[in-house]
């Protein structure tokens, strides 16, 4: 394993990512980690994290003063590399000229860390400090026109310091340089495969459940089918799967999520049907703030109801996944206060999102994966394309997509328009060109005209959106004929809309869904 002490930066995820991508496990820890609990897991290496602060800050974050000294190799990235050298007596200073973007990196040491890294190669640069002086011992590996020492190490102890980011895709020798650090310097073995990842976990499902009774809340995406594989695999009927159906779901899915786990995988689902429920308690609720809150308390009283009629269960197991682990154990504090400052924008609802005094222990296999590894464990178990490739879908589900009040009209209007955006995108291979494509449906009718008639109906927004990760997102330059036939067919097709529009937005300042 390889760990990664996160000093705040936002590629630190990435890093791990990089390095699991080579096949070999790593962990993001807070840079708090002390020697001794390092020794606890046994790395094989450590990278140290870049981040937003200068190594001469007022309490600029720090490791322990022991990690030096564990005989470990350690690679220091920008913030990483600058306190590296600071700690062992060399000098960082602020910049003549930051450096922000593709740099050439010219190699003075082509062995050790950079083999097989390209001279004049392009790495992302992106820092205001520079390292002035390197400390006693090290070396010189490489340097750009702006940044003198832009690789250095200290051959013998193994210590490694890179100014620029090998994590990011922009850096081309980036990858050959996270192999040599990871294979030849750290010595570690290719050993995290999914099938690996599967036997183990099942191994640890088992050891963990014993003979006890599992719930799970299945919601038809790949988390938590990938789970309901999971479990089903190591500990057969002591699972019981439930689906909620709030009414929310898009057209055909509930069915064909049953159907496709009860008579393909013969994986009993317990099928519960709160449309009436979910409908009535939002009737008359318009504030998408208000919905939430209550699609996530009726969600949950269901979920209890249901618990309560089909157990006792001892455990409840969520798909709960890496960037969550990292994000609950925050690392990104302020080193001034020690606190941080998140700002809500939308209380997120998901069947991973039930709170934790629902008396269950919790089964959580998935939490060592990120979402690309849950792809392939999904797909490796046997789960269909439509699923392992499935676009985000929001817990609340459609309710999000209907401003203003819920009806079960407005949701038959909404469910037909998405289904053929959904069929229209589908037939001419666009799937996956986008990160998201659906209707949305507003509260307000204008006015058109059909065959002669006046109408005065509802609007369809159209939102098809391209993304790296949902925080940020552009609009999809969808070509003009197939925006075309989507418009015609919902303005022909869908009884109650009479006009179609897309959403030209990018997010920020926009959000994906529009509530
Ligand atoms: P926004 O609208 O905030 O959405 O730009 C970003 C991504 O998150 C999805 N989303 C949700 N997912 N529960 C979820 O599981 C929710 O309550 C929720 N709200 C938004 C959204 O579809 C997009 O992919």
């Amino acid at each position: 394993m390889i760990v990664i002490l996160d000093f705040g930066s936002q590629y630190s995820e990435l890093i791990a990512r990089r390095i699991r991508e080579t096949q070999v496990y790593s962990e993001v820890l807070s840079y708090r980690t002390t020697a001794e609990q390092l020794r606890q897991l046994n790395p094989k290496g450590i990278i140290l994290s870049g981040g937003p602060n200068s190594v001469y800050d007022n309490g600029a974050p720090r490791c322990h003063p022991e990690i030096w000294n564990m005989g470990l190799p350690i690679l220091g990235v920008c913030y990483g590399m600058q306190l590296m050298v600071q700690q062992l007596g060399g000098e960082v200073a602020k910049a003549d000229r930051g450096e922000y973007g593709k740099a050439s990196l010219y190699i003075d040491d082509p062995t050790d860390l950079l083999t097989n890294v390209e001279d004049g190669t392009t790495m992302w640069m992106s820092h205001a400090d520079s390292i002035t002086q390197m400390p006693e011992q090290f070396e010189l590996l490489a340097h750009t026109e702006n940044t003198p020492c832009a690789a250095i190490a200290h051959h013998d102890k193994k210590l490694y310091g890179v100014q620029f980011h090998p994590e990011v895709v922009h850096s081309v020798g980036g990858i050959a340089l996270i192999r040599n650090f990871v294979y030849h310097i750290c010595e570690c073995e290719p050993t995290w495969t999914t099938a690996a990842f599967v036997e183990q976990a099942i191994r640890e499902i088992r050891a963990r459940v014993g003979e006890k009774r599992v719930l799970l809340a299945l919601s038809g995406g790949v988390d938590s089918s990938t789970l309901a594989f999971l479990l089903h695999k190591a500990i057969g009927d002591q699972l019981t799967c439930v689906f909620i159906d709030q009414g929310f779901m898009r057209k055909y899915e509930p069915e064909r999520l049953i159907k496709l786990f009860q008579e393909q995988f013969h994986i009993p689902v317990e099928y519960v049907n709160a449309r009436e429920r979910f409908l009535s308690s939002l009737s008359g609720i318009t504030d998408p703030e208000e919905k939430r809150r209550m699609i996530g308390y009726e969600f949950i009283s269901t979920f209890e109801e249901t618990s309560r009629r089909l157990g006792p269960f001892d455990y409840l197991a969520q798909g709960t996944l890496y960037p969550d682990v990292i994000e609950s154990a925050n690392t990104n504090v302020d080193p001034q206060t020690g606190e941080r400052v998140a700002v809500k924008i939308k209380s997120h609802h998901n069947v991973g999102g039930l709170p934790k005094d629902l008396r269950f222990k919790l089964v959580e296999p998935l939490r060592k994966l990120f979402k690309d590894e849950v792809r392939k464990v999904g797909r490796a178990i046997g789960l269909p394309e439509e699923i392992v490739q499935r676009h985000p879908f929001p817990g609340p589900g459609l309710a999000i997509r209907i401003l203003g009040e819920i009806t079960a009209e407005r949701l038959n209007i909404l469910r037909d328009a998405d289904l053929i955006v959904r069929q229209e995108i589908n037939k001419r291979d666009l799937y996956h060109d986008y990160w998201q494509a659906f209707a949305v449906l507003l509260p307000i009718r204008s006015v058109g005209v059909m065959g002669d008639q006046r109408t005065y109906a509802f609007p369809i927004v159209l939102r098809i959106v391209t993304s790296e990760d949902g925080m940020t997102a552009d609009w999809a330059r969808v070509p003009y004929d197939v925006l075309e036939v989507i418009s015609n067919r919902i303005v022909n097709e869908v009884k109650g809309v009479n006009r179609v529009v897309y959403d030209i937005t990018s997010k920020p300042p926009g959000t994906i869904e529009w509530e």
